[in-house]
């Protein structure tokens, strides 16, 4: 079962995805956790990807549809994936297309998160990670449940991204509204989006997507793995 979460930033593609990682036992492939990876290891493409996203904008295409490439050849996407954060282009979305079709595989699913873009930036100004799992927590709505402590793994370190200030929020909105949403009607142009309330509270939500997972395997466009 190939999956793409799609929304934007703060809509909750990475709390969704890793949930659906734990419940089916396919690999969340987050393009922007790949890409801090990279700049937190201080390699040549993490030097040339760090100051683009602390700004909010893109990185190239030719970079992430190589980096994507390379991802999904790896042996724990061969009972599917789950994409959150690509595509995000047009560019992307076609070569993504073609690269499933050369490995005679499809996008199954797109999971389209709705939300009110004013309820954003609260979202992501309060959210912040294990430093040792990555497990995501927010101030208000997903606190763990010994505070300072993560649910996880037990570890008192937490981290906020240097893209999350108030300030880069608008410049990545901007990226969605202008690159990332005109990619929709090439996927609903192929009956695969789903809409989710992305405002319901996170296990309204997740229940929705359950649902939406189980329409769409009833109809047979989803072959579970
Ligand atoms: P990326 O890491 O992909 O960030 P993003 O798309 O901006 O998405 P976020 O991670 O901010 O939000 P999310 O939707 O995952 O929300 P979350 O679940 O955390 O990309 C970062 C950067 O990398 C980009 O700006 C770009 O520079 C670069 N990049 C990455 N991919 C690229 C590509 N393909 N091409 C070019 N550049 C690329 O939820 C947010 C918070 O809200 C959390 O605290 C959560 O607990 C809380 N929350 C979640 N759901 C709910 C709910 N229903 N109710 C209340 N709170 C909720």
């Amino acid at each position: 079962m190939n999956l793409i979460f799609l929304g934007p930033p703060g809509a909750g593609k990475g709390t969704q995805a890793k949930r659906i990682e734990t419940l089916h036992g396919i690999p969340q492939i987050s393009t922007g956790d790949m890409l801090r990876a990279e700049a937190q290891a201080g390699t040549a493409l993490g030097q040339q990807v760090r100051a683009i996203m602390d700004l909010g904008g893109l990185v190239s295409d030719e970079i992430l549809i190589a980096m994507l490439g390379e991802r999904v050849d790896r042996p724990d996407c061969a009972r599917g994936f789950i994409l959150d954060g690509f595509p995000r282009t047009t560019v992307q979305a076609e070569a993504l297309d073609a690269m499933l079709a050369s490995r005679r595989s499809r996008i199954d699913a797109v999971l389209l998160l709705l939300v009110d873009e004013a309820a954003l930036t609260e979202r992501i100004a309060g959210r912040y990670t294990c430093a040792r799992c990555g497990t995501g927590y927010h101030d208000h709505y997903k606190q763990p449940r010994v505070p300072g402590v993560c649910d996880v793994c037990g570890s008192h370190e937490f981290t906020r991204r240097a893209d999350d200030r108030r300030e880069t929020v608008v410049t990545r909105l901007d990226a969605y509204r202008q690159d990332t949403a005109p990619i929709l009607p090439f996927y609903r142009a192929k009956g695969l989006v789903h809409d989710i309330d992305g405002m319901a509270d996170i296990d309204t939500v997740s229940r929705a997507i359950d649902h939406a997972l189980a329409q769409a395997k009833a109809a047979g466009t989803v072959t579970e793995s």
